[in-house]
């Protein structure tokens, strides 16, 4: 290992999460469908940090799925073997799902993935009133919601105090204008408002969680963290992790095909775009074929495939898109008719690294020497 260049940096405290000391305090943000699976999640939690498997329709790639078969079997079944391989890499690591609630199997992936050793569920896409619940055969699996507003965060922790006599054992707030994906704001005209920004709503969870529970809820914070100065700052703001998924998408251990990575490496300021999801909230994507092609009204995917959303509007009325089949694609490395999502960053990537790299850059400063994709 070379350490040149090397700045001197302070060690990061370690994150207290539920039943578990992470060693590193960053979360890898799911990722789906299937950007970020075994390998991805393997891989961040080897290095001390959580790897996260993303749930959503991660059968559509799988020996199980067949069309017009039960897709929610063939998921159930794509998420334990996910979940084994990703064990069987990291025996020691902690590995947790992200289950999104607006997803009609949000309960059943939950379920599955408690039985089936996940330690944390990450929950995004809505706010997940009975996941204790859902997550009751194992009461050490830390659960851990996305949430975009103190609102939202103080009403969860009163909802599920009352009913369950738990506390979401950390928050994540998710930066509606920097994060990748669906995000967590009604509609576009929501996205860059400031009551929405890190800088504004972190400090105001930091110390909610402080006064109303005794910093028992840390707070990470997601969307746009990169670098260590993006973490520096998190913390400075109160956050006492961080949740970061764009950043690993250029990675070799990346569950995505080649082309989508090259997507990332070739993409160019302006490239980031703002997609209308038909689960009727904005999302962050690279403008791409499919997007030019979405944009001028042209033909894409709108044949429901997997009836994966709770509420569509491709299923109920044939306008947008398939977004399973277009994440799908994408994730196969079909850019002409995929969509792929990501954070503000995505222009910050110029090639291939491996995710230990990236930890020894945050950790220890040594910088990263991103390779060409041949
Ligand atoms: C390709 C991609 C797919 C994503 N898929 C999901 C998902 O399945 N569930 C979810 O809750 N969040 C999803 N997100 C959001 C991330 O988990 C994360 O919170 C956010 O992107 C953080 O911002 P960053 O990408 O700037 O680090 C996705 C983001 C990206 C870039």
């Amino acid at each position: 290992m070379t350490t040149e260049g090397a700045a001197l940096l302070p060690p990061l405290p370690p994150l207290r999460i539920g039943e578990y000391t992470i060693p590193v305090p960053i979360l890898q943000g799911g990722m789906g469908v299937r950007v970020s699976a075994h390998r991805l999640a393997a891989a961040v939690a080897n290095e001390g940090g959580v790897g996260i498997i993303a749930s959503v329709a991660l059968s559509l790639a799988s020996k199980y799925y067949e069309k017009g078969k039960d897709y929610y079997k063939a998921n159930v079944k794509a998420l334990i073997d996910e979940l084994q391989m990703a064990r069987a890499s990291s025996p020691g690591g902690i590995i947790g799902v992200n289950c999104m609630v607006a997803i009609r199997d949000f309960e059943a992936m939950v379920r599955t993935s408690v039985e089936n050793g996940a330690q944390m569920i990450v929950s995004g896409a809505g706010l997940p009133l009975r996941l204790p619940e859902f997550a009751m055969a194992n009461p050490k699996a830390a659960l851990v919601p996305i949430i975009s507003s103190l609102r939202a965060a103080s009403l969860l922790a009163k909802r599920w105090y009352k009913l369950y006599k738990r506390l979401p054992d950390a928050l994540v707030f998710e930066d509606p204008n920097r994060a990748g994906g669906h995000l967590g704001v009604k509609g576009r005209e929501q996205l860059f408002a400031r009551e929405y920004d890190t800088d504004v709503v972190v400090p105001e969870l930091a110390e909610w969680s402080r006064i109303e529970y005794n910093d028992e809820i840390p707070i990470v914070t997601a969307g746009g963290v990169w670098d260590r100065k993006d973490i520096d700052h998190a913390f400075s703001l109160g956050a006492k992790g961080v949740q970061m998924a764009s950043r690993f998408i250029c990675t070799y251990e990346c569950d995505a095909h080649d082309e989508y990575k090259r997507a990332f490496i070739n993409a160019r300021e302006g490239d980031v775009v703002i997609v209308d999801s038909p689960a009727g909230l904005p999302g962050r994507a690279l403008n791409t074929a499919f997007t030019r092609t979405l944009f001028r009204g042209g033909e894409v995917s709108n044949t429901c495939i997997a009836t994966c959303l709770d509420a569509c509007r491709c299923r109920e009325s044939k306008e947008t898109f398939c977004i399973a089949t277009a994440l799908h694609r994408a994730q196969q490395g079909d850019l002409e008719n995929g969509l792929v999502f990501t954070g503000t960053n995505a222009v910050r990537h110029t090639g291939m690294v491996h995710v230990h790299d990236i930890f020894q850059e945050l950790l220890h400063g040594i910088p990263v020497h991103p390779v060409p994709l041949p």
